[in-house]
């Protein structure tokens, strides 16, 4: 685990230095099937190969070794996980599905295929989820502004894998007029940002991301909802 360390920064920093360095990850356009997972139970899927006509019917299975102990022995058995591909407006067509109560674990892989009409589309074979991690976003952030300081803290998102010790969160914080692309990233491991200094006038936006530390990796999960506040006059 890491220490307690106050991150701090200056508001100038915050919001007139502009994301050069705004790296977003993309996810690899290689597969026409992309599949990212919460590491704790959920898979969520998208396809974005070939268009699939209207009325044909495509489901996404998923596979999983799950362990079985019955004394003396300890077995295995292959479960499927299905769910329909669903046509989204502005992103493409995808579906998710959960193997509840089977946690992943870093050893283990999956096969997930696509089918359409019965018809094998694609099939990721070996898929590992702990190559493919997308966490659930952090939840909504609170902040506490006083005279001297502004403090930001969230809560880490959930279902959270209990394999993840360390945890890297990105904030954005931003003046209401100005765009999150404008923006850049303040990286920190601890769930909260201590920003010293007086705040001046404005509408404030802050939201956050998480990804997993060390020894995994993914994406970024999406944002978290966004905090809205206001900083009117310079009272207390
Ligand atoms: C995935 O497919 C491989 C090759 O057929 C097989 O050996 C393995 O047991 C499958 N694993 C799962 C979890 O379905
Ligand atoms: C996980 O999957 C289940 C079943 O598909 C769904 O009900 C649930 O909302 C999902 N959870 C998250 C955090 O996406
Ligand atoms: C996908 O490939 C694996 C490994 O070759 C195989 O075991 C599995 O049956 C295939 N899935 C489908 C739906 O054909
Ligand atoms: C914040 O300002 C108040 C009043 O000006 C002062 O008493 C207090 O010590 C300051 N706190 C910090 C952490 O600087």
């Amino acid at each position: 685990m890491s220490h307690i360390v106050i991150m701090e920064v200056l508001w100038p920093l915050i919001v007139l230095f502009s994301a050069g360095a705004a790296h977003s990850h993309k996810e690899s356009p290689t597969r026409g099937l992309s599949c990212v997972n919460d590491f704790v139970r959920n898979v969520s899927c998208t396809w974005s190969g070939s268009p699939v006509a209207p009325g044909v019917d495509c489901w996404i299975h998923g596979t999983k070794q799950v362990w079985l102990f019955v004394y003396p022995r300890r077995d295995s058995r292959i479960i499927i996980r299905s769910c329909k591909l669903e046509p989204h407006e502005s992103s493409p067509p995808g579906c998710r599905f959960a193997f509840e109560n089977q946690d992943f674990n870093s050893f283990e892989y999956s096969n997930i295929s696509l089918e359409c009409d019965g018809k094998l589309l694609e099939n990721l074979t070996m898929y590992k989820p702990h190559k493919h991690i997308k966490m659930n976003p952090p939840g909504v952030p609170a902040v506490h502004s006083t005279a001297n300081e502004t403090f930001i803290s969230w809560s880490k998102g959930s279902p959270l894998s209990i394999f993840f010790t360390v945890l890297n969160f990105q904030v954005q914080i931003k003046l209401k007029k100005q765009m999150w692309k404008e923006v850049s990233h303040l990286s920190t491991q601890e769930q909260h940002l201590k920003i010293p200094g007086r705040q001046p006038k404005g509408h404030y936006q802050v939201r956050v991301r998480v990804s997993p530390g060390r020894h995994h990796s993914g994406h970024w999960s999406n944002w978290s909802p966004t905090t809205s506040w206001t900083i009117t006059t310079r009272a207390r």
